[in-house]
């Protein structure tokens, strides 16, 4: 595969993204060979640390998680790395611009006589920096019509605030140069989703509301927010994880079969699917969507409780730490067919995972059998699985049995399954935008938030508590339960 040569600079470049997640996914591309001799990572950051300051910072926090056995490709990753101090004139949480910004010199120094290459700007920092950064690079003469920009969620807190953002970087750069990240659209079976809508032949007549009863899409983490209620108060389930990660699922499982792999087919048809859901507004707000905020349990502290958190406020009572929502697009493919959405923090088990439930046969001729079911597993481990019927062994009566037709990747495939930012960053430096949200998509997934969260604001009702360790709420149960139906884990 190809190396690239590319100036990499990564604003947001000491904070935790980087040092969890960047950092180690570009060690794994520069062992695998994805880099040339040349490419450089500048971090920057108001840290006023020098390059080597940095490369000991790095060498002490990131070293631990990547393969050891390795010094010399470690000592090569790591004299690729720079730091240039750099504050951008935001100050304040309005985003009015604050005093102009500093380091610019520095860095247009480092980056000097390198036109040529690639320029990745990787913008790990909070959205509010995001127009700001982009006109005070672009003041410095450093955007390159090889300059392309990398946003990170998340894109706004609404329609308007994420128009802003986009109407701000697109003054600067062209669509084609913006690159915003989802980094569900990097995990392995996600991608593989398509393959297998796509490149199989047996799925795709079944594919629709004649043969689907439902389908599930449930992103179920262990851990709570310890830390983060500075982020998450603000935020909330639906936005940190719906908005995204969820709907970005949703419209792969949903999408129409594209005519070519290539970026805008693929970005046509996902954008289509978000056109047609079917908005969910004012009073079907509460009957097709449920919230949950996680209180004590299993030895672990309630959402307001969390170490390291400050007094609780009113904001944070009322945020959602999880929610289920009963989707529905209207097309033709899909009419009367529910998407169930749910997500948590403090769940049970993490598990992350697509539930295709088809329909019952129509007609049976033996007792007790079970509808089939397709399972596309992303976490905690990769694998699909089919759960088809089969008869029990035994001389006497049939017995029916459930049983899985499995696939796992980890068993199958020998080669390391990397990790979704080590696919998303190979990408940017490729130039290849295909696993990114164009600006439409990420628009059209707020408008159809936007009435949600403005019914949620209004509501006298406070999120429904589940202790933490719990599978969610009562009310996600009965938004399922009301129509027969219930979540896969639950049977
Ligand atoms: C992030 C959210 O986008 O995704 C986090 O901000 C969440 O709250 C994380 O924990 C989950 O990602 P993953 O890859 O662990 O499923």
């Amino acid at each position: 595969s190809a190396a690239y040569t590319a100036d990499l600079v990564v604003f947001g470049g000491t904070g935790d993204l980087s040092m969890r997640k960047l950092l180690p996914a570009l060690y794994h591309s520069d062992r695998d060979g994805r880099l040339s001799p040349e490419t450089r990572i500048i971090a920057l950051s108001r840290g006023g640390l020098d390059d080597e300051d940095f490369r000991g910072k790095v060498d002490a926090e990131v070293r631990d998680q990547v393969p050891a056995g390795d010094p010399a490709g470690w000592r090569r990753f790591v004299n690729r790395l720079h730091h240039v101090t750099v504050d951008v004139g935001v100050q304040n949480a309005d985003d009015t611009a604050g005093p102009g910004g500093s380091g610019w010199d520095a860095l247009a120094a480092l980056l000097a006589g390198h036109e040529d290459r690639d320029r990745v700007f990787y913008l790990a920092s909070p959205p509010r920096t995001f127009g700001t950064f982009c006109r005070e690079v672009a003041a410095a003469g450093l955007v390159t019509p090889r300059s392309r920009v990398v946003l990170e969620k998340p894109l706004g807190h609404d329609l308007a605030s994420a128009q802003h953002i986009n109407d701000e970087v697109g003054a600067i750069f062209d669509e084609q140069q913006i690159f915003r990240i989802d980094h569900y659209l990097g995990k392995e079976t996600v991608q593989n989703l398509l393959v297998l809508r796509f490149a199989n032949a047996f799925l795709e007549p079944i594919w629709n509301s004649l043969w689907i009863d439902h389908v599930q899409i449930t992103a179920a983490e262990t851990v709570g927010t310890p830390g983060r209620r500075g982020y998450y108060d603000h935020a909330g389930a639906l936005r940190d994880m719906v908005q995204n990660h969820l709907l970005q699922l949703l419209c792969l499982t949903a999408m129409e079969p594209p005519a070519r792999n290539d970026r805008e087919a693929i970005r046509d048809e996902k954008v289509k699917v978000l056109q047609s859901l079917r908005p969910i507004t004012g009073g079907e707000v509460d009957r097709f969507t449920v919230r949950g905020q996680y209180v004590e349990g299993d030895g672990m502290p309630g959402y307001l409780d969390e170490p390291g958190s400050t007094p609780p406020t009113e904001e944070s009572c009322r945020v959602e730490t999880f929610t289920a929502i009963r989707a529905e697009i209207r097309n033709w493919r899909w009419a009367g067919v529910p998407f169930y959405l749910r997500t948590g923090k403090r769940m049970p088990r993490r598990v992350s995972e697509i539930v295709v439930q088809f329909k019952d046969v129509p007609h049976s001729i033996f007792p007790g059998g079970m509808p089939n079911r397709l399972v596309l597993r992303l976490q905690p481990e990769d694998g699909i699985e089919l759960h088809i019927m089969a008869k029990e062994p035994g001389a006497g009566e049939v017995t029916l049995k459930p049983v899985p037709l499995s696939l796992s990747f980890g068993k199958t495939f020998t080669a390391r399954v990397p990790e979704a930012y080590e696919r998303l960053l190979t990408d940017v430096l490729a130039g290849n935008p295909t696993l990114f949200m164009r600006r439409d998509e990420v628009e059209a997934a707020w408008r159809w938030i936007d009435p949600i969260l403005a019914a949620w604001e209004t509501s006298t009702e406070l999120p429904e508590p589940y202790p933490a360790g719990t599978a969610g709420p009562e009310g996600a149960r009965e938004l399922l339960g009301r129509s027969g139906r219930s979540w896969h884990e639950e049977e």
